[in-house]
């Protein structure tokens, strides 16, 4: 069984929660790990419920699946503990030893000018500070943390021994290719590389092991924040085309812009995706909201989805056409990419 990789192909919010609540849901990992940090907002919706995840793995529905944070993430002890409850995975969540714990002072010291968290438009969730104390090598880490002690375990060790058992393992990626610290819109970026080699760097397994490097686009791009967005549109032509979201974290109106395949094809090579998840395809085509099957789509979406399939030539195997994780278009199988059965 393998190792499969979700990440991000444009600036974040591409939809990686509802593709990984769909793949938590329909393949039942035997683990999924999170990496990055509680600046990225992951929703899945299931069932009328609306979960807002920054810590706990958006691969939570199966209850088979063991969750776990990678050495690499960063986390904070109350939104941790908060969310578990709110997911109800008490028991089978763990911590890796390395994580790194946020504090207080993080999020005090992105407040100074030093940081230029104003004009990059941060989060100010500490995640950046953090980073700073991590290199500064005078970081708490989770072993050291009482209130952990009962979740400490070895990730890239149980991960390393699933996979050599044979088991389905999913790494979720955070933010996106672009906001990427060495491959992102220099200094519009977040804290650390967001391409799919830093997160198996994060979790502790080598880029031999994977075999599936899922990268998730949006029908069209959104931003939040400073920085470079290529054909921008106003704040009323994208209310009018009904793309106008709000940010998970930090409850800002996200910047638009239509999808540009420049970027998507960057995205295919820096992660070397071997398939493509692409949310909101009903903001573009109406009349597919909540469609289920390829053949049930319409023509204009089937025309657009082949079109896009044949530039970035990277098979397009799951198509999100609203926000219930069932609302998705799963072509795994028919693409021979399937690994249930
Ligand atoms: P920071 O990493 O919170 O300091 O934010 C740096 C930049 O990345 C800002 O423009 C943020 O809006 C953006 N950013 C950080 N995390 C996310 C995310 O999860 N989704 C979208 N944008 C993000
Ligand atoms: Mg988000």
């Amino acid at each position: 069984m393998p190792l499969a990789i979700v990440v991000g192909g444009f600036f974040g919010d591409e939809g990686k929660g509802k593709v990984a609540g769909y793949l938590g849901y329909t393949d039942k990992p035997g683990i999924a790990v999170r990496c990055g940090s509680i600046n990225a907002g992951h929703t899945v919706v299931y069932n009328n419920r609306v979960w807002k995840l920054r810590i706990v793995p958006s691969f939570f529905l199966s209850w088979r699946t063991r969750l776990l944070i990678a050495s690499g993430a960063l986390i904070r002890l109350d939104v941790l503990f908060r969310e578990i409850e709110e997911t109800g995975v008490r028991g089978r969540l763990f911590v890796d030893k390395h994580t790194g714990v946020i504090e207080d002072r993080h999020v005090e010291m992105e407040k100074s000018d030093e940081f230029l968290s104003k004009v990059i438009g941060s989060t100010l969730q500490g995640v950046g500070a953090a980073m700073v104390d991590r290199v500064l090598r005078r970081l708490r880490l989770a072993k050291d943390v009482k209130e952990l002690s009962d979740l400490i375990v070895d990730v890239a060790l149980e991960v390393n021994e699933a996979l050599d058992r044979g088991e389905l393992v999913y790494i979720e990626g955070v933010q996106g290719t672009f906001l990427s610290l060495y491959h992102g819109t220099y200094p519009y970026v977040t804290s650390r590389d967001t391409t799919a080699s830093a997160f198996l760097s994060e979790v502790g397994v080598g880029p031999k092991r994977v075999d599936h490097v899922i990268v998730v686009f949006k029908s069209y791009v959104t931003r939040v924040g400073g920085g470079p967005l290529e054909n921008e549109l106003s704040l009323e032509e994208a209310q009018k085309m009904g793309l106008l979201e709000v940010a998970t974290v930090t409850g800002r109106v996200r910047r638009v812009a239509p999808f540009n395949i420049g970027l998507a094809k960057r995205a295919v090579m820096l992660n070397s995706a071997t398939q493509i998840a692409i949310t909101r395809l009903d903001a573009l085509f109406k009349e597919d909201r909540c469609v289920r099957e390829w053949s049930k789509l319409s023509l204009n979406a089937r025309r657009w989805i082949e079109e896009l399939e044949n530039i970035l030539k990277v098979p397009l195997t799951l198509i999100g056409t609203g926000e219930d994780i069932l609302c998705m278009v799963d072509r795994r199988e028919e693409l021979g990419f399937g690994w249930r059965r």
